[in-house]
This record gives C-alpha cells, sequence and structure tokens, in this order.
C-alpha cells in the first residue's frame, strides 16, 4: 500500500493546461501538508499510552508530508519563480503547533479524533474537486492519488474514535459543537496565511483579505457531490444517522455553513 513520488507520471506534464489560480492554490496546498511531521508529533504526544494509534499517526504524518512534496515538485514545474524554502519557513514563524502537548487542545480525545475527522472530510472533498475539475494531467493525478490517502486517513481516525467513544462517551452537543468549531475554523488562518506565503505577497498579511482570495480559488472547484458527501462523513464521524430527521435537520445545516463560507469567500 502507498505510494511514491517515482509513481507519478512527472514526464505527462503539460503547462498548456495549467491554469495560474490553479497553481496558487496548489503552493498553498503544499505549505500546509509540509506540516504534517508536527502535527504527527502532536498526535503522538497527545495519545502517548497509546502505541496502537502512535503507530498509525506516524504513517498518517509520513503521508502527509508527502503531500506536501508532490504538491511541491509540481507546483515548481508550472512556476519555476516558487521558492519554496522562503515560503515555508515564513508560513512556520507564524503557524507552530503544541508538539509536546500532553492533552488534546480539544479537551478529549474523543474530540481531537472528531475534529481530525473533519480535517480528513475537508481534504477528501477538496482534493476530490480538484481532480474532478483540473485539466493539467499530472495534477489530475496528484489530487486521485492524495484523495485516495484522505478517504483512508477519515477511516483511520474514525475507526479510532470508535474505540474511544466506548470509555469518554462524549455527548451529542459536544460532538456536534467540535465538528462544527473545527469546519469553521478550517477556512481560518493557516489556510488563509499559507496562500499568502506561497504566492509572496509583498503587502501586511490581512487574514480577511487572504481567506476571500483563497477561499474564491478554492471553493469555485466544488461541486454538490462533493459537499453531500463530505455532510454524510461528517455526520457518521460525529455518531449522527444520516436518514433520521435529526441527521438531514443538521445535514442541512452543515450544508449550509459550508455554503455560506463560499458565499462568503
Ligand atoms: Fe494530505
Ligand atoms: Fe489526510
Amino acid at each position: 500500500m502507498g505510494w511514491a513520488l517515482q509513481d507519478i507520471p512527472w514526464e505527462r506534464f503539460d503547462p498548456t493546461c495549467v491554469r495560474p489560480e490553479l497553481v496558487s492554490i496548489a503552493k498553498a496546498a503544499c505549505l500546509v501538508e509540509h506540516n504534517g511531521g508536527d502535527y504527527g508529533a502532536y498526535l503522538r504526544s497527545v495519545f502517548h499510552d497509546d502505541p496502537q494509534f502512535c503507530a498509525v499517526a506516524q504513517v498518517w504524518s509520513e503521508e502527509e508530508t508527502k503531500h506536501g512534496e508532490a504538491l511541491r515538485r509540481w507546483s515548481e514545474m508550472a512556476d519555476p519563480t516558487f521558492d519554496f524554502a522562503t515560503a515555508f519557513r515564513r508560513f512556520r514563524e507564524r503557524i507552530r503547533l503544541p508538539v509536546d502537548a500532553d492533552r488534546s487542545v480539544r479537551g478529549s480525545r474523543c474530540s481531537e479524533l472528531i475534529a481530525r475527522c473533519v480535517v480528513e472530510v475537508g481534504t477528501s472533498s477538496y482534493y476530490s474537486a480538484l481532480r474532478d475539475s483540473a485539466e493539467e494531467p499530472v495534477f489530475r493525478e496528484i489530487c486521485r492519488r492524495i484523495a485516495s490517502d484522505e478517504f483512508r486517513h477519515y477511516k483511520m481516525f474514525y475507526d479510532t474514535l470508535r474505540r474511544y467513544r466506548e470509555h469518554e462517551r462524549p455527548v451529542l452537543l459536544r460532538r456536534l459543537w467540535v465538528a462544527v468549531q473545527r469546519l469553521i475554523e478550517a477556512e481560518d488562518d493557516e489556510l488563509a496565511y499559507a496562500f499568502y506565503c506561497a504566492n509572496a505577497v509583498t503587502q501586511p498579511y490581512r487574514r480577511s483579505t487572504y481567506k476571500k482570495a483563497h477561499g474564491r480559488l478554492a471553493f469555485a472547484h466544488y461541486r454538490p457531490r462533493h459537499v453531500e458527501l463530505g455532510v454524510a462523513m461528517m455526520l457518521k464521524a460525529i455518531g449522527i444517522k444520516p436518514q433520521s430527521w435529526y441527521g438531514r435537520l443538521i445535514g442541512n445545516s452543515l450544508s449550509r455553513i459550508i455554503g455560506l463560507r463560499d458565499a462568503m469567500a
């Protein structure tokens, strides 16, 4: 299982199919994914007495970093002026994770795992949307492979969440709150600042400006099927049956939150 950078058919790169807006968001994604090592260290610290999870979290973080490497290589082919080292250094100066935290910043392990599921819902739907809309063949192939990994990551966090749910049993409102909070955060500083750093903007950083700039380019690729699948996966992580009356109600609300982000972008 797994793939390596050499499995990507780089020789099929077609510069005539490269759209500049896609390069801008690929460069931003490459910085965020490259930070996977820190996320892995944070998770291993929070789950320090769970060797089973620590082992899969290590593999997970290596895969996230590999996503960053593939996107970096493609971005450098599409935009030879892209200075990854400088962009990543600027990004890291601001975006720092508590890698030695001994408990989750979300308050509990279940909450941490729900938040991780929401992030993987976001990445799996994002790369699926990019895969379905991109014309450049190498980028499509990279997004296809990354999207497939992100769906698998979701399953890994979801399976771990089920294991922890037997002990922690967080109430529905708490589970819902964590998911909604993480969903809203998803477009916060990290992506906006990555977009700012990756595109070598010389103006002072303003979060709202770059959040909108990134969101406008990223959300343009989503189709209803990407949102519908993402909402169903999110409901599953919260522990709500999508077909129940409250599942449909909450599902519609989650779709509206995503739609609102789209409209605000
Ligand atoms: Fe990833
Ligand atoms: Fe992932």
